[in-house]
C-alpha cells in the first residue's frame, strides 16, 4: 500500500499522482487533503508518515507547493527517510542509496509530466543495500542521539 498526502497546494496533483498508481496496480490510501480549502503541511505530513512509520504503508508520497514544509515536517518522525526530488536520478538514487521510504514533491515546482516521471523512477527503483546500510543505521541512531547544548 502507498499512503498519499497533501495540503491544499498539492492537492490536485496528489490526485493526479493516486490515480497513476491505481493505474500501475498499486493499492493507494489518500490521506487527504480532500480540497483546496487552506490547510497546514505538518498534518499531512504526520498522517503519512506515521503509516509509513508504523509499516502499514509500505512506502509514501507527499506534495505541498515547494515539497520542502512537507518534507521538513515527514523526516521530524521516527524511522521516516523522506527524500524531496526535482528530477529522476535524484529519485532514483533515494530509493537506491537512501532508502527513502516517502517520496516528498513541491506541486508548485513541477510539471505534471516530471512529476509522473518522477513518482515512476521512484517507484520502479529498489534499496541496494550493501555498503548503505551501514550509513542508514547512522541516520537512526541520530534519531535516539541527545543533542548536546
Ligand atoms: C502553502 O502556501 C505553502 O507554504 C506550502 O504548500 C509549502 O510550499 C511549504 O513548504
Amino acid at each position: 500500500m502507498i499512503a498519499i498526502g497533501a495540503d491544499h497546494a498539492g492537492v490536485r496533483l496528489k490526485s493526479q499522482i493516486a490515480a497513476f498508481l491505481r493505474e500501475r496496480g498499486e493499492i493507494v490510501s489518500d490521506l487527504g487533503t480532500h480540497d483546496e480549502t487552506s490547510t497546514d503541511y505538518p498534518d499531512y505530513a504526520e498522517k503519512v508518515g506515521r503509516e509509513v512509520a508504523a509499516g502499514r504503508a509500505e512506502r509514501g508520497i507527499l506534495i505541498c507547493g515547494t515539497g520542502i514544509g512537507i518534507s521538513i515536517a515527514a523526516n521530524k518522525i521516527d524511522g521516516i527517510r523522506a527524500a524531496l526530488c526535482g528530477d529522476t536520478l535524484s529519485a532514483r538514487m533515494s530509493r537506491e542509496h537512501n532508502d527513502a521510504n516517502i517520496l516528498c514533491l513541491g506541486a508548485r515546482v513541477l510539471g505534471d509530466g516530471l512529476a509522473m516521471d518522477i513518482v515512476a523512477a521512484w517507484m520502479d527503483a529498489s534499496y541496494a543495500g550493501g555498503r548503505h546500510q551501514r550509513r542508514i543505521d547512522k541516520i537512526a541512531a541520530l534519531e535516539s542521539a541527545p543533542v548536546a547544548r
